[in-house]
């Protein structure tokens, strides 16, 4: 059960799309001797973040994606990291960038370096569309991060509450409206 909430708009659409545009341009200058990167988008969050990335990219590129456990169904984080679903290629001595919706206390994306490292790719890189630093639990950042946001709960752009709300096209702040 969700309590009642209104969303209050905190990026635009434009606005991410822009960055995206930017950050793609660091991307292909970081891989340009690649000869086809591995995209790895973090589940569920990423999809709709990788999907335009992928586009703004220009260059050979394989897709990948894997789901590591979070938050459930509810708005806490879990230290406890689990892999649900793998990612299907090889990596070793591949060129691979993990792609998350959001780093918040840090743990999902450290657990999730730290088996990929072990698959000895040649170089691995990440990028966080967003980032709660006032959140972080895990020594860990990304190379790139589209946004630094405060500790907020947020929404959309492929990111949910409670399975709700990925598909707006910006992102969005949850103010719940029964707070006294
Ligand atoms: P971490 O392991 O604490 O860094 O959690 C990262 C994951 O928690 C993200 O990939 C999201 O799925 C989820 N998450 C963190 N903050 C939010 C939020 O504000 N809204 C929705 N999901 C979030």
């Amino acid at each position: 059960m969700t309590q009642p909430y209104v969303i209050d708009e905190m990026i635009s659409a434009k606005t991410i799309a822009a960055r995206i545009e930017e950050l793609a341009g660091e991307i292909r200058t970081r891989f340009a001797d690649s000869d086809k990167l591995v995209v790895v988008g973090l589940l569920r969050g990423s999809f709709v973040f990788i999907a335009d990335l992928v586009r703004e990219l220009d260059m050979n590129v394989e897709v990948d994606f894997l789901e590591a456990s979070s938050y459930g169904n509810e708005m806490e984080s879990s230290r406890e990291v689990r892999i649900l679903k793998d990612i299907r290629g090889e990596i070793q001595g591949r060129d691979v960038l993990v792609v998350e919706d959001i780093v918040d206390t840090g743990h999902t994306l450290a657990h999730v370096l730290k088996i990929l490292n072990a698959r000895a790719p040649r170089k691995l890189e990440t990028i966080a569309l967003l980032d709660k630093p006032s959140r972080r639990e895990a020594d860990i950042r990304a190379t790139w991060t589209g946004f630094e946001i405060p500790d907020e709960f947020v929404v959309g752009y492929g990111i949910d509450y409670a399975q709700r709300n990925r598909n707006l096209p910006y992102i969005g702040c949850v103010r719940f409206t029964n707070d006294t």
